[in-house]
Order: C-alpha cells, then structure tokens, then sequence
C-alpha cells in the first residue's frame, strides 16, 4: 500500500488543483533527485552503469503507460513540442496535404502544423462542441488529409475524446492519427496500439507528476523511417558507444530521435514519480480521480451562480473541470482563490480545476466552501 501522505506532504492549507499544468512531484521523486545530487557532488559520474539502469527502467514504465509494444518504441524527447516538431517536419509532405486539428488545441498542437504553411500544407480546424466530436473529426479528413492531430483530453475543457473509434476511422481513410497525450497518461489508462496511434507525445511534469523538461515521443515503428531526421549527434547512432567508427548509421530504435546525453537528471525524477504510479495501478488512478471529480462536479452544481464548463459524464471526462461564477470577472476570481491557497489556472471559457488521484477530500470540501463564500459575495 501506497502511503500517500508521505508521497505528498502538502504545506499546510494549500490547496493544490492544477495538475493540468505543472503537478507536484511526489515525495520519492524528490528524495530521488536529492540523492542523485549528492551523489554528482561526491563522486560524479562513477557509477554511470547505475544511472543507464534507471534511464531503461524509465522507458520500460513509459512503454507500459503508453501499451506500446516495445521500449525501443519510445523517444525521450524535451517536451511535447518537440515531439510534435519531429513528426510535422519529418514526414514528407506535398503542397496542398492537410492536416486536421481542433478549433481549441494547446498551442503546442497548432502552431507545428500552420508552420508547414510555407510547405503549402493546410491545416483544417475542427470544432468539438458538437454532439458527436469523433465523427466531426473523422469527417474533415478527406483525400487531401494526411494526420489527424488531436489532445486526447482538452487541455481547457477536460472532454474526452474516444482514441479507439478516431484510430480506427483514421486507419480506415489511410490518415496518420498523432495524439497529443500531456493531459492523458498518468490520469487515465492509455493503449497507443488499440487505438492504431502512428504517434503519441506527452510531456512529464502534469499528471505523470515528473519535472519540467522530460517527455515521451511514441513513433510506430513501421513509420520510425519515414521521419526524416533534424538533429544528430553520437547518441543517436545504431552503435552510439564504438566512438572510433567512422561509419555511422541511425539507431533502428526510436533513440534516433536522442541526438546527444540524456536528460538523466529529469530521468531520476520521472522513473520515481511514474514507480508511484505503476505501484497505484492507472485503472485505481482513475477510479480515485474519477471519484474526486464526481465530488468537485456535485458541490460545484449545488453552488448558486456556478456553471460547469466541461462535460460531466465520466466517460467524457478526465482530471479537468472548468467553471465560472455569476458575478465575477474570471481574473478576479482567479486572484481571489489564489489568496485562499487554491492553486488552479485560468483558462478557456473559466477557472480550471484539475485534482490528481491522491487529493483529499479535506481540499476538495475546502475550496468547494471558499467557491460557495465568493459566490454570495
Ligand atoms: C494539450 C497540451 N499540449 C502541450 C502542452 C505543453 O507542451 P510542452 O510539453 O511542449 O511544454 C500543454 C501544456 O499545458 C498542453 O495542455
């Protein structure tokens, strides 16, 4: 049994609901970098062996989340951005390709596209409020259509799309289908290949409860080569470590896309954080986090003046919930809660809240009661 007091000894009276940007890190996360630290201090670099173990430890856990069917399927990347960046200019586009997207993505999943403009690639934007999200999406992508991009859960909204049934209509068009997944793993279970995802990238640091810095790139390894590569370095080279060769090839594995030395600091952390994960269980993550959710969603609805911005069927939703209040400019608001402690983000159409798994119940009832104190204000 996990101790999840210990794992997250929060400062008294705080309020944390923002793991849709940047989450806490668990208290073995911490320690984990701590003794890293110590170690660099005392004797650098010495047992390095040690240190690649963990680094494949971390890809094995990532391969897990993600159910892709082998380590060498994943790229540790930067970020998400990056990961999007490797795909929109690796793949070998011909002027008058679109690209389908949201009308309401994180910029991260909007910018790569429109900046194949000069390619004369078009990026078609799809809105989702609609009854049927996945079918609106399905039915943008025409010949033309060459990737489907989408965050599988909406970063200001929190809906939930249905990854399988877009996989399979993509797969069915002959459409490549990349998912931005920041929002995804690490709150809810994911399965990259019941879902026919080409690509999967996600970022550590919100629901996965890592650092800043340190993200995960999926490439389907029949499109591994279709990727025309940007960067390079020693690292990434099928025989990285015989420094004298002078012949070189790219790694058949997705380390083609590490140019260089490994973020091992952020690995340390991430390994952790995702070992707390792993130990929990995702489908006991969800279960929990689906429960405060149902908690935050209820005492929000008694609330007069209060309106739910985000869906509220479970199924449709994972760790984000977006409202306002009658009477209250958002930004006021915002500053408003964040005297009271409540860590949260303002975005979309309101303030949005996004509890993790282990959030008590103490926090949910005590933000609930301030929301309730400005609302007769
Ligand atoms: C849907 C989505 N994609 C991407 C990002 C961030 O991208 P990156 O990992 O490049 O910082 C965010 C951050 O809020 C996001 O919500």
């Amino acid at each position: 049994m996990v101790d999840l007091r210990a794992e997250f000894p929060h400062h008294e009276g705080l309020r944390y609901l923002n793991h849709a940007a940047v989450a806490p890190w668990p208290r073995r996360a911490a320690d984990a970098v701590s003794t890293f630290a110590a170690q660099n201090a005392s004797i650098g670099a010495r047992d390095y062996p040690d240190w690649l173990k963990v680094e494949q430890r971390l890809r094995e856990r990532l391969r897990r989340l993600l159910n892709a069917p082998a380590s060498g399927d994943i790229a540790l990347v930067k970020n998400t951005s990056e990961g999007l960046s490797f795909i929109a200019f690796g793949l070998d586009w011909r002027a008058g390709d679109q690209v389908v997207i949201s009308d309401a993505e994180f910029p991260s999943n909007r910018v790569v596209w429109q900046a194949l403009s000069r390619l004369g690639v078009e990026v078609v934007q799809v809105g989702l409020g609609g009854a049927d999200p996945e079918a609106d999406l399905l039915a943008a992508c025409g010949p033309r259509t060459r990737l489907l991009s989408i965050s599988s859960v909406q970063y200001a909204s929190g809906l939930v799309l249905d990854l399988p049934r877009l996989g399979e209509g993509c797969e069915r068009k002959g459409v490549l289908f990349c998912v931005d997944a920041i929002q995804h793993l690490g709150a809810l279970p994911f399965d990259a290949q019941a879902a026919r995802c080409a690509f999967v990238v996600a970022d550590g640091h919100k629901w996965m409860l890592g650092p800043e810095g340190l993200g995960v790139f999926y490439c389907r390894s029949d499109l591994r080569e279709r990727l025309t590569l940007h960067e390079y370095g020693w690292h990434m080279l099928e025989h990285a470590t015989d420094y004298l060769r002078p012949d070189w090839q790219p790694a058949r594995s997705a380390r083609r896309f590490e140019c260089g030395s490994p973020n091992m600091l952020g690995c340390m952390a991430l390994e952790a954080s995702l070992s707390l994960l792993e130990e929990v269980g995702m489908h006991e993550v969800q279960r929990q986090l689906n429960e405060r959710m149902e908690h935050l969603q209820q005492g929000l609805s008694a609330i007069p003046g209060a309106t739910i911005h985000s869906p509220r069927e479970a199924g449709r939703r994972a760790g984000i919930l977006n409202f306002t209040l009658d009477g209250w400019d958002q930004a006021q608001l915002f500053e408003a809660l964040r005297q009271q402690q409540v860590v949260c983000a303002q975005r979309g159409a309101g303030i949005r809240l996004s509890p993790h798994f282990y959030t008590t119940g103490q926090v949910l009832d005590e933000t609930l009661t301030l929301i309730s104190q400005l609302a007769g204000r």
